[in-house]
C-alpha cells in the first residue's frame, strides 16, 4: 500500500497475535506500516511481507531482543514500538499467591522496562520514535477484587510518564492508552456471564463494550508520524468511563 499514513515505517507490537494488539497489527499494515507481531502464542496471526512473527515471552529479555533484530534484519529500521502485551490478575487481597501478583507485574509492567531498553537505542539510531503502552482505565482507578491489575496498570501509567520526560531528549514519544471494556479473548470469561456483561455495558456511559479496533486506532494514531507534539499523555479508549465519578452508575440518563 503507498499513501499511507505508516508507509516506510517499521513497528513492533507485543500481544500481537490476539485482541487489541492483532486489530494494532492490522490497522498499522493498513497504513502502509511492516510490523514484528511478538506474542506467547501466535497462532492468531500469520507471516506476510508485511508482518513477522515472532513467539516469545515478552518478560524475557531474549524475546525484545530478537523482536528487534527481527524488525531490522527483515526490514531493516524501527519507528515505533506497541507495548500491549498484558496479564489480568484478581483475587482475594489477603489469600493471592504472591507470586501470582509478582507475575502480574511482571508481565504488566516489568516487561515494558525490558522492552525499552531493548526498542530505546534503535529508536534513536533512526532519530526517534514512538512508542504506547496499553495500560488500562483500572490504572486509573481501582475495581473490587482486581487490586494487582490496578497496581501493575497503575505503575505501567507512571513508567510511561517518566519515560517520556527520559526520552524526549531522543525525539521519541511515549503515550499509556486506556482502554475500559473491550471484547477480546481476556474478557471472553465475562462475556459470557451475562449479568457480568451486562452490568459492565450499564457501567460505560456509550452504554457498550468496545471493540478491539476502536482501542487499536488510538494505539494507530499515536505511533503514526501526525502524533508528533503528544508524550506523556494518557488516554482513556473507554466510552466515557473516566468522566464519571462513579456515584450514579448505572448512569441514569443512558439506561
Ligand atoms: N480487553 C479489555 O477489556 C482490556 C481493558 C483494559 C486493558 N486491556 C489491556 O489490553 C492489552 C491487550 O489485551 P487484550 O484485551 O487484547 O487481551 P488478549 O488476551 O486478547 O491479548 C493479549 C495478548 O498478550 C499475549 N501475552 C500475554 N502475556 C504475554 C507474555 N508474557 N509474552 C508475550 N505475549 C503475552 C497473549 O498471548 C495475548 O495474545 C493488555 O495489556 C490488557 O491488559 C484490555
Amino acid at each position: 500500500m503507498s499513501g499511507g499514513v505508516h508507509d516506510g515505517r517499521v513497528a513492533i507490537v507485543t500481544g500481537g497475535a490476539s485482541g487489541i494488539g492483532r486489530a494494532a497489527v492490522d490497522a498499522l499494515v493498513a497504513g502502509g506500516a511492516r510490523v514484528v507481531a511478538v506474542d506467547l502464542q501466535v497462532d492468531g496471526v500469520s507471516e506476510s511481507d508485511d508482518i513477522a512473527v515472532l513467539a516469545g515471552d515478552v518478560t524475557d529479555p531474549d524475546t525484545n531482543a530478537a523482536a528487534v533484530a527481527v524488525a531490522m534484519e527483515r526490514f531493516g529500521r524501527l519507528d515505533a514500538v506497541a507495548f500491549n502485551a498484558g496479564v489480568p490478575m484478581s483475587g482475594d487481597l489477603l489469600d493471592l499467591p504472591i507470586e501470582q501478583f509478582d507475575r502480574c507485574l511482571e508481565v504488566n509492567v516489568r516487561a515494558v522496562v525490558i522492552g525499552l531498553r531493548a526498542v530505546v537505542p534503535a529508536l534513536r539510531a533512526g532519530g526517534g520514535g514512538r512508542i504506547t503502552v496499553t495500560a488500562s482505565t483500572s490504572g486509573i482507578a481501582g475495581d473490587p477484587n482486581m487490586w494487582p491489575y490496578n497496581t501493575a496498570k497503575a505503575a505501567a501509567i507512571n513508567l510511561v510518564r517518566g519515560a517520556a520526560l527520559e526520552l524526549a531528549r531522543d525525539a521519541i514519544t511515549v503515550n499509556a492508552v486506556c482502554p475500559g471494556p473491550t471484547e477480546t479473548g481476556m474478557t471472553a470469561g465475562i462475556s459470557a456471564l451475562p449479568e457480568r456483561y451486562e452490568g459492565l455495558r450499564r457501567a460505560v456511559p456509550l452504554q457498550r463494550w468496545g471493540q478491539a479496533a476502536e482501542v487499536a486506532a488510538a494505539i494507530d494514531f499515536l505511533l503514526s508520524p501526525a502524533a508528533s507534539f503528544i508524550t506523556g499523555a494518557v488516554l482513556p479508549v473507554d466510552g466515557g468511563i473516566g468522566a464519571s465519578t462513579g456515584q450514579f452508575t448505572p448512569h441514569p440518563l443512558t439506561t
